[in-house]
């Protein structure tokens, strides 16, 4: 593994004893340093933390995400987000203030009030982030357990750049994380997924939209709160469905994010929608993986119905 190299020749000679040279890390360097036991028996079930050596990249140094920033100016509205601060942890989700900047705008008045810059898919302005979203894969895959040689459906990264206090109300969202702090702190609460419940579950996957899962805080187990400090080096793998709120300390925060959703997580959000309408008729379904076969046909036939009632719903209202 390439690292910071410093010369370290017992007898220097006048053409080597230069100042020692720092290696500049390149996307193919990154790695994530995860106990492969707690991989193995916490993945997607319970939020765990490790190290890596990301925010020493050098697509990561500040010079270089201004030029990604600015790479977004005259990007679609969907590639990023530019939004205030939360009022408060337990808030609904979307009550922000809407921030209209460019990211790199808003980047240059972070000082200026609590602003939060979402970069979504920074792989497709710069294919160093590719490489470096292939690698990342290719290091989990390596591992026992967890993700193994599932088929990936969905996959994406994204860069948060946040200013100091600035927080991120409760929500869950509908894949797999692998979390990555950059600069900066950034204290991180996540709770089990099984905190939330089938019901609420089914709700969100019936809409059939990648989108964020609102909850009520009050109804979380406060004792399932797994809270993680992060700093530069720092970071943590998020299970699909984690509840998780976040806040930003007294300086800049850059955050990054590897997020996807398997095959099998694709078949599970379709078979919850299933059961969705099953009780909604007064059945009472069984939570999905109990019965994998019953599942996969849930998941098949869930998809017809969906597609049948959005475009019942689009003759009703135009
Ligand atoms: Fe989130």
């Amino acid at each position: 593994m390439a690292a910071h190299v410093i010369s370290e020749l017992s007898q220097p000679s006048p053409l080597t004893s230069a100042l020692p040279t720092v290696e500049t890390l390149t996307s193919k360097d990154a790695r994530l340093e995860i106990d492969p036991a707690s991989y193995s028996a916490l993945y997607n079930n319970t939020p765990f933390s490790f190290q890596h050596n990301l925010h020493k990249l050098d697509l990561f140094q500040f010079e270089s995400i201004c030029d990604l920033a600015d790479r977004y100016t005259g990007a679609s509205p969907n590639d990023y987000f530019v939004t205030g601060s939360s009022p408060k942890a337990d808030a609904a989700f979307f009550d922000t203030e809407q921030i209209v900047l460019k990211p790199v705008e808003a980047i240059r008045k972070l000082d200026e009030k609590p602003t939060r810059i979402l970069l979504k898919r920074p792989e497709n302005y710069d294919v160093r982030f590719r490489d470096l979203m292939n690698g990342l894969i290719q290091q989990l895959r390596a591992l026992p357990g967890g993700l193994g040689n599932q088929p990936i459906r969905r996959i994406q990264s994204s860069i948060f750049i946040t200013s100091a206090a600035a927080t991120t109300a409760l929500h869950f969202d509908p894949e797999v994380a692998f979390f990555t702090q950059i600069e900066g702190d950034k204290d991180y609460h996540a709770y089990p997924p099984d905190q939330v419940t089938e019901e609420e579950l089914e709700t969100f996957y019936s809409r059939g939209r990648v989108s964020i899962g609102q909850l009520d805080m009050s109804k979380l187990n406060p004792d399932q709160d797994h809270f993680f400090p992060l700093k530069a080096g720092v970071g943590f793998h998020q299970p699909q469905n984690s509840p998780h709120w976040v806040q930003t300390r007294a300086v800049r925060s850059i955050s990054y994010s590897l997020v996807y959703e398997t095959a099998l997580d694709k078949q599970i959000g379709l078979t919850r929608a299933f059961n969705y309408f099953e009780r909604k008729v007064g059945l009472h379904p069984a939570a999905p993986t109990k019965n994998p076969q019953l599942d996969g046909l849930k998941a098949r036939a869930i998809v017809p119905v969906r597609f049948g009632l959005k475009v019942a719903h689009k003759l009703r209202h135009g």
